[in-house]
C-alpha cells in the first residue's frame, strides 16, 4: 500500500465568500475550481488540482481529508482491508469532487472519513511548467504558501484510527505521546518524508484541531504574523513560537468559520519506511514543552477550542 502525502481537506465554511477571501487573501491559495456551494483552492506550488476544498454550510469544521495513493490497485486493496477491520466504506464517482478520480471513502473508527483516490487533474504551478520564473508578478494573499503540510484530527477512539492506518495502510508512527499508564494519546504520523501528513489527539468526535501549510523559512512565519496584524486579521490565535514536537516554528489563526490555521516551517526529515525507526516519545507532563518549547505552557484554549 502506496498512500502518499496528505492531498486535501474538505471543509465547511460558515459563509463561503468570506472564507474564499481568507484561504486567497490570506492563505495565499488560488482558486481552481467552483461549483454550487462549493470552492476549490490550492497552492501556487503545488501541481494537483485542489489542496482545499471549502463547502457552504451551517456548520464548521471538517468534511473529510484526502490522501492521494500511488497505485489505482491500492483502492481495492484499501477496500478490503477497511472492511476486515470492520469499517464503513463506500466508493465515489469521478464526478462528485471537481478535478479528481473515482475515490473509495473509509470512515474511521474516530468518526474522520478519509477519501482514498488515484487521479487528479493537474493545474500546474503559477511559476509556469516551462522553464519558470521564480517570481510570481500577481500574488494573492500575505504570501503564497507553499503546500498543505498536515492536520491535526481530535477525537474519541483514535488510537483504533491509528492502528488501522498503520497497519492497514503503513502510516508510519513519527512522534507519540504517552499517558500515565504508559499508552499513546497523541499520535503524528506520516506517508511521506516529513515528520507528519496527520496528528491525532483526543478531543471531541470527528473534530479538527487545524490545518497547517508550510512556509519557506522561520523568517517567513514573523513576516506573516506582522502581516496578519497589519491587514488587521483579528483571529490571530497563538505565536509566534516553535514547537517541541516536530521542531517547527509556528504560529496560529482561524478562518471565518472559526477553523484553526496554521502557518509553519522547519519539518525534519522523517523515515519513510514504517517501523524502520522507533518513534520519538514524550512523556504526558512534558506536553508543554512539547506544544510551545519556548514558554513550556499552552494556552487554556488551544486544545478545547476545535470545529
Ligand atoms: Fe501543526
Amino acid at each position: 500500500m502506496a498512500v502518499t502525502r496528505l492531498s486535501y481537506m474538505s471543509i465547511y465554511a460558515l459563509d463561503i465568500a468570506a472564507s474564499e477571501k481568507h484561504y486567497t487573501d490570506v492563505v495565499g491559495l488560488r482558486v481552481t475550481g467552483r461549483q454550487l456551494g462549493q470552492v476549490y483552492l490550492q497552492a501556487h506550488e503545488s501541481q494537483d488540482h485542489h489542496c482545499i476544498i471549502l463547502n457552504a454550510s451551517d456548520r464548521a469544521g471538517l468534511d473529510h481529508v484526502g490522501f492521494k495513493v500511488s497505485d489505482i490497485n491500492d483502492l481495492t486493496e484499501a477496500e478490503i482491508a477497511a472492511r476486515d477491520w470492520g469499517l464503513v466504506t463506500r466508493r465515489i464517482a469521478s464526478a462528485d469532487i471537481l478535478g479528481q478520480g473515482d475515490g473509495l471513502m473509509i470512515t474511521l473508527p474516530s468518526g474522520h472519513v478519509f477519501n482514498l483516490f488515484y487521479h487528479s487533474e493537474k493545474v500546474g504551478y503559477s511559476y509556469g511548467m516551462k522553464d519558470p520564473d521564480i517570481i510570481l508578478d500577481h500574488v494573492d494573499g500575505i504570501s503564497p504558501v507553499t503546500h498543505l503540510d498536515h492536520a491535526l484530527l481530535a477525537g474519541n477512539d483514535c488510537d483504533k484510527s491509528v492502528k488501522f492506518l498503520m497497519e492497514a495502510l503503513d502510516f508510519n508512527l513519527t512522534e507519540t505521546i504517552l499517558g500515565p499508564d504508559g499508552s499513546s494519546f497523541a499520535f503524528f504520523l506520516t506517508t511521506s518524508s516529513t515528520v507528519h501528513n496527520l496528528a491525532f489527539a483526543p478531543g471531541p468526535p470527528n473534530s479538527l484541531h487545524h490545518i497547517a501549510f508550510y512556509v519557506n523559512d522561520r523568517a517567513d512565519v514573523i513576516r506573516r504574523v506582522d502581516m496578519l496584524k497589519h491587514r488587521k486579521i483579528t483571529t490571530l490565535d497563538y505565536g509566534i513560537s516553535r514547537h517541541g514536537i516536530g521542531g517547527v516554528t509556528t504560529t496560529y489563526f482561524f478562518d471565518p468559520s472559526g477553523n484553526r490555521n496554521e502557518f509553519q516551517c522547519g519539518i525534519y526529515e522523517a523515515p519513510t519506511i514504517r517501523g524502520n525507526v522507533p518513534p520519538i516519545v514524550w512523556a504526558g507532563e512534558h506536553i508543554p514543552r512539547g506544544a510551545f518549547y519556548y514558554e513550556s505552557a499552552v494556552p487554556a484554549n488551544f486544545f478545547e477550542v476545535v470545529t
